[in-house]
């Protein structure tokens, strides 16, 4: 059975992408992503700070850039164990003891300088980019326009530093998301991640206090994504990965029939260890074999180039329900 696909131009052996995260962020989970099946690996993300200046003299820098406090909790938590020097020896590592794709990540919300430090990343030997790009407007004088050109700038910017692949990683809160794609492939992007899963502290009532979200997904938050890769398929020619909630080779399969080229999974590895990988892949192919398939490409995107199911994506509200029970 073929389970190969292609993703931003690179040749996947299957469908399973590990997403970034600390799962990916040391040689020994990396290789054991590799033995467990995976496709490709995105490795955890360093911070665009961490690219522009050397860690030691970034805190004497604040008056220069303007640090989101989450960048600097990152760094003062992280910068020891995984500066640029250890990234790129963990690139190195990961291309050395696996034959798979490796994909470094860095996590940015501006073009200003860092994209040509990228090119450090691409000399390690990286097979491909992925800009793992959240902007969040707390700022009501810059509007969702201004965003957005700088989600855009931003690949522009990179593309001129580096000739691997680019896949850029968005969160689902656009007003458009069918646009701001395209004007990312227009720029450049050769794939979308859709969608990351974004930090969303909540309160605890007992004792009056904000607190830590749970950090893993569940896999009813699935079709968030479901519904914007249907709605991209065969509307864009970047390829599409999916990504939050495919806790399983249902959600895999679920993504490959709306169109997804890929699917980056991060919380179910948590849950059910490293070598659930392979399990999905099993699921997978009982599936195809079930239903007769022998590669990917004989479904993928079936549901999306169905107009009845299409439809189903685009509604947004529920119908009315009357007294009755019926509805009108
Ligand atoms: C502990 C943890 C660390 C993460 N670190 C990163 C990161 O460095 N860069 C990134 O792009 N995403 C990061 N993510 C997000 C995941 O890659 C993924 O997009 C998200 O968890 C949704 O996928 P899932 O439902 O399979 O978990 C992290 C997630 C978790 C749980």
């Amino acid at each position: 059975m073929d389970l190969s696909t292609t993703y931003m131009g690179l040749k996947l052996k299957n469908p399973i992408i590990v997403s970034s995260s600390r799962l990916t962020s040391s040689i020994n989970y990396v290789m054991d992503c590799a033995a467990s099946g995976a496709g490709a690996i995105v490795l955890k993300s360093l911070y665009e700070e961490q690219l522009l200046v050397d860690v030691e003299n970034l805190m004497d820098q604040d008056d220069k850039y303007f640090w989101y406090p989450e960048a600097v909790e990152f760094i003062n938590e992280h910068s020891k164990e995984m500066g640029v020097a250890e990234y790129i020896t963990l690139i190195k590592e990961a291309k050395e003891k696996t034959s798979i794709p490796i994909l470094a990540s860095v996590n940015c919300i501006t073009p200003a300088e860092w994209p040509k430090f990228a090119a450090k990343l691409e000399e390690a030997g990286i097979d491909g980019l992925e800009l793992n790009i959240a902007i969040m407007p707390f700022d009501p004088k810059i509007s969702s326009q201004d965003i957005e050109d700088t989600y855009v700038e931003i690949v522009t910017e990179v593309k001129k530093y580096v000739t691997v692949p680019i896949a850029v990683k968005i969160g689902p809160f656009f007003t458009n998301p069918l646009s701001i794609v395209k004007r990312l492939e227009a720029a450049g992007a050769d794939a979308v991640v859709l969608f990351n899963r974004f930090y969303s502290p909540d309160i605890d009532l007992e004792n009056e206090k904000v607190v830590r979200d749970i950090e893993l997904s569940a896999p009813e938050e699935i079709t968030q994504a479901l519904r914007w890769v249907s709605l991209l398929s065969g509307k864009v020619t970047c390829d599409i990965a999916g990504n939050t909630g495919i806790h399983d080779a249902n959600g895999l399969i679920k993504h490959l029939l709306v169109g997804a080229a890929a699917a980056q999974v991060c919380s179910t590895l948590y849950i059910n260890g490293i070598g659930y990988i392979d399990t999905m892949l099993e699921g997978l192919e009982k599936w195809m074999a079930k239903k007769n398939y022998s590669s990917l490409d004989q479904f993928k995107g079936k549901l999306s180039r169905d107009e009845k199911n299409a439809a189903a994506f685009e509604r947004v509200q529920f119908m009315r329900k009357t007294l009755t029970g019926k509805i009108d």
